[in-house]
């Protein structure tokens, strides 16, 4: 009886956003993109964060903050090897681009940096995606032409901006859905839910200089999209208490950032944090939607912490680029993410439940670091 009530509920929310689709032929192809990510056989999805690259010309530009031995030989083509090196041992299932893909200043031809920067995600044919920070537009392509760029893309399920919405602010405010197990009870349903922002570049409030933030229409856009993946994950309102998780990417950290320190959080801070400033409230609206668990972010390269609060972990992903300022000595890094179903009694899969996270470097053994096993634990079975 509760299989049928859920396959009946399925279809109808699988027609109403056919329907919808047909709309026109890129909603269709967004449709079908962000159906193509599943957890696997194993009950499993893996998230490799990257954050500033910091990309340019290539073999032509310098590393920064090296140690002085390793200042010679060393240039962008150093972070192409490290983002190989770490598709290859990591295996995710889908890569994340935080923002600073590209150091726009030092770049002579922003198409030429994206397409480098990207090129070892474009060949591994794994699905990626990305988002903007301050630096992406300071070269050749505006915002909009750098995500228009992107999207553009080889396996990539970026999206310019939300097709339902007219007006937001930004480039590149997205979701993507994870879907339950092929064949479980979950396989047509988003178990996990992935928000990716354009937390902007430069404030232009003469009175209030400084970092970007995440503007109101961005917001409304994600409680929107937070509360129709709620209501098409319940089926069974009274026994599931919670939405599905979700996470969050977008590059400039929330200020909210600053409030932990070294005795609450896992990793380190040898930086200010560089938030805007300015409160837009998106850290209050995350937790007032409920479904996110984790925020992700860029931007300070050597801060790579991550902790909870009030419910949310906020977590920087660590300096990945050779030309990003850093720490010489202190290893290039990045942040995965590690999602797990639950075991249904009868062998099947259920809903998530667990997201751990740790950090890997970049030294001879991609050595993991900081591993968290409470990003989110033991969520309620569906
Ligand atoms: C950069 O790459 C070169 C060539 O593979 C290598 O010899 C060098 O050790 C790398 N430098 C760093 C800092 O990883
Ligand atoms: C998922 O959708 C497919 C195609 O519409 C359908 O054949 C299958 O029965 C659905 N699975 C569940 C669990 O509802
Ligand atoms: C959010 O949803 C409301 C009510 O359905 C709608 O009026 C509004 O246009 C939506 N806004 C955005 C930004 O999606
Ligand atoms: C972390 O600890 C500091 C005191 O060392 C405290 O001021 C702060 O509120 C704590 N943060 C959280 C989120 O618990």
């Amino acid at each position: 009886m509760a299989n049928a009530h859920l396959v009946m509920v399925t279809v109808v929310v699988l027609l109403v956003s056919l329907s919808s689709a047909s709309a026109s032929a890129s909603a269709i192809s967004t449709k079908q993109q962000k159906q193509s990510l599943r957890f696997s056989e194993k009950g499993e999805f893996r998230i490799l964060q990257v954050a500033d690259m910091h990309y340019a010309d290539g073999k032509t530009t310098p590393c920064k903050d090296v140690l002085p031995q390793q200042f010679a030989g060393c240039s962008d083509l150093n972070t192409t090897a490290f983002l190989r090196r770490i598709i290859a041992a990591v295996k995710p299932h889908l890569i994340v681009f935080t923002g600073d893909n590209i150091f726009g200043f030092d770049a002579k031809d922003a198409a030429y940096s994206l397409n480098a920067a990207f090129s070892p995600a474009v060949s591994s044919n794994i699905p990626w995606a990305a988002v903007l920070g301050n630096r992406d537009q300071e070269s050749t392509l505006s915002r909009a032409g750098v995500m228009k760029h992107i999207v553009g893309m080889k396996h990539t399920l970026s999206q310019f901006n939300p097709p339902e919405v007219d007006n937001i602010d930004g480039f590149g405010n997205y979701n993507l859905e994870v879907r339950g197990v092929e064949g479980s009870a979950f396989e047509n349903k988003s178990v996990l839910n992935l928000y990716f922002l354009d937390s902007g570049d430069y404030s232009t409030v003469p009175s209030i200089p400084g970092y970007g933030w995440i503007k109101l229409s961005q917001q409304l856009w994600f409680r929107n999209t937070s509360k129709k993946l709620e209501r098409a994950y319940k089926n069974k309102p009274e026994a599931q208490k919670a939405p599905a998780p979700g996470l969050a990417y977008f590059h400039i950290p929330l200020p909210e950032f600053t409030s932990f320190d070294s005795s609450n959080f896992t990793g380190v801070k040898q930086e200010g944090i560089s938030s805007a400033s300015v409160n837009s409230g998106f850290f209050t609206t995350m937790v007032e939607a409920g479904d996110v668990k984790a925020a992700f972010v860029g931007h300070g390269h050597i801060n790579d912490f991550c902790s909870e609060l009030t419910g949310i972990h906020l977590c920087y992903g660590g300096g990945f680029g050779y030309h990003a300022y850093g720490k010489a000595g202190w290893d290039r890094r990045a942040r995965v993410v590690a999602a797990s179903l639950e075991k249904t009694e009868n062998g099947g899969w259920g809903g998530v439940k667990s997201i751990k996270t740790r950090k890997h470097l970049d030294n001879q053994l991609l050595t993991a670091v900081d591993a968290q096993s409470d990003v989110v634990s033991q969520w309620p079975i569906s």
